[in-house]
């Protein structure tokens, strides 16, 4: 049953029948526009790949030119591809100086790939909840978790939202530990007009194919410091021991035949690229500005027209940041809506309609991060690493009751758009529709109230 909120904003006579009672969807099937799209550009540049020959290697020719022009977009001195945006992050945290047995201090809300690159090199992450308007860490909490074997902070730009990095370089500056940043969802965004990805000591940045500069797979680790870009870049390469001097003496016509010693000198792996992947970047690369112009454009005349909608909260972007959107994220506030529905069945019941109307509509996540199993069980059978002592107790801060925030968030908010669909993928009609389904369902926000008290629980 509804309160008694406003008339204004409900609906009055004869509303169009929404489409979970057996309307038209706003949007037909098909409406939707996959992600990435491929042009003839990124044809071209694959098959000139193919026709060189050259496949792979850190100096392979795609692969370089990829970097450089990466390091340019987000300011950043050096730039290194990998196969992935977690191998990128193992290789921030690990050139930085993290250590096995050092603390992570990580976001509660963020993809589970942020504190699995802590644990895979041995250490372990220490959660911290998260500012309830963007979901990036709360830099006000971030003190209380620091303890003698704190190494690192590792802030995430949620959905493409810079954190608050003046807040979080001045408590690493003050408490002396590394800032290595998640940017995989924020490609072009920034803070004090800077981009995000370099502002600490390192940072990647994931190619995945949801993302806004994506390339089926693949990452980009980022450093303005030469001594950590080469222990990176050792670490990419089996911990040998490369050099971009070792570039100068590359063989086109031999390309798998460096000339570096097969001698490793530090604990690495295997994160490097490959050229289609470097290729394909290139050409998305050279688009994303305008893409990413447009994106923010479309963004606004969403969150704009959303807001108008009582109880329904778009993102909101905070001074000195900026957002480059990878995830828009909506949340409904059922008091201010004069909704008699918990925050969680009001949301449930939004996913269901809006969906009907054709809308893609996610969850993404559903749970603070450290409910996940693997947080719960933390034994060494799991790949958990051996908790540190003196460090923090893990039974505490793994308890997923200590992060309200971040279960506030999840409980009563939706993603709009999904990973095969992304926002930046959308023309300004399927937008539009967004729109409109959602006044649609919104004015009927009564009808639906019922609806719901009708269902079995
Ligand atoms: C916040 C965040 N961190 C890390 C990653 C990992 O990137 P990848 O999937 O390229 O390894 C992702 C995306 O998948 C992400 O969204």
């Amino acid at each position: 049953m509804a309160r008694g909120a406003a008339p204004r904003d409900r609906a009055h006579a004869e509303p169009e029948k929404l489409a979970i009672f057996g309307g038209t969807p706003v949007l037909a099937p098909g409406s939707h526009r996959a992600w990435p799209i491929v042009t003839d550009d990124e044809r071209a540049r694959v098959t000139r790949v193919l026709d060189r020959g050259v496949l792979s290697g850190p100096f392979a020719p795609e692969s370089l030119a990829l970097e450089a022009e990466f390091a340019k977009f987000v300011a950043a001195k050096h730039c290194l591809l990998s196969h992935c945006g977690t191998g990128a992050l193992v290789m921030a945290l690990a050139a930085a100086g993290v250590h096995a047995g050092d603390e992570v201090i990580v976001p509660a809300y963020s993809f589970v790939a942020t504190p699995l690159a802590v644990a895979q090199i041995g250490a372990i992450p220490v959660f911290v909840d998260v500012e309830a308007e963007t979901g990036c860490i709360d830099p006000s909490l971030i003190e209380a978790a620091i303890t003698r074997r704190t190494r690192a902070i590792m802030p995430v730009h949620m959905h493409g939202c810079a954190a608050d990095m003046a807040a979080i370089l001045a408590v690493a500056h003050e408490r002396g530990l590394l800032v290595v940043e998640d940017a995989a969802q924020a490609h072009g965004a920034t803070f004090d007009g800077r981009p995000v990805g370099a502002l600490g000591h390192a940072g990647g940045f994931s190619l995945q194919s949801s993302k806004n500069f994506a390339a089926g797979e693949g990452g980009l680790f980022v450093t303005n410091d030469a001594a950590v870009a080469a222990e990176a870049n050792s670490i990419r390469n089996f911990g040998q021991d490369v050099t971009r001097a070792d570039a100068a003496s590359h063989d086109a016509t031999r390309p798998l035949d460096g000339t570096r010693a097969l001698d490793s000198q530090r604990v690495g792996s295997m994160y490097r690229g490959n050229e289609m992947m470097a290729a394909f970047a290139r050409a998305q690369l050279a688009r994303l500005p305008e893409r990413t112009a447009a994106l923010q454009r479309r963004a606004e005349r969403l969150s704009a027209a959303l807001g108008e909608l009582q109880g329904v909260i778009p993102p909101r972007t905070p001074a000195r940041r900026t957002s480059v959107h990878h995830k828009f994220r909506v949340h409904f506030d059922p008091a201010i809506a004069g909704v008699d529905l918990s925050p969680q069945r009001l949301r449930d019941v939004m996913i269901l309609a809006l969906r009907a109307e054709g809308l893609e509509v996610v969850l993404w996540q559903s749970v603070p991060l450290p409910a996940q199993k693997v947080f719960q069980r933390r034994d060494a059978s799991t790949g958990f690493p051996h908790a540190a002592e003196g460090g923090a107790d893990l039974a505490v801060n793994y308890d997923p009751a200590r992060y309200p925030v971040t279960a506030k968030l999840l409980a009563g908010s939706v993603v709009l758009f999904s990973q095969s669909f992304p926002l930046i993928a959308q023309s300004d009609e399927t937008v539009d529709g967004y729109i409109e389904a959602f006044r649609r369902v919104w004015h009927q926000r009564d009808a639906l109230v019922e609806w719901t008290a009708r269902q079995p629980s």
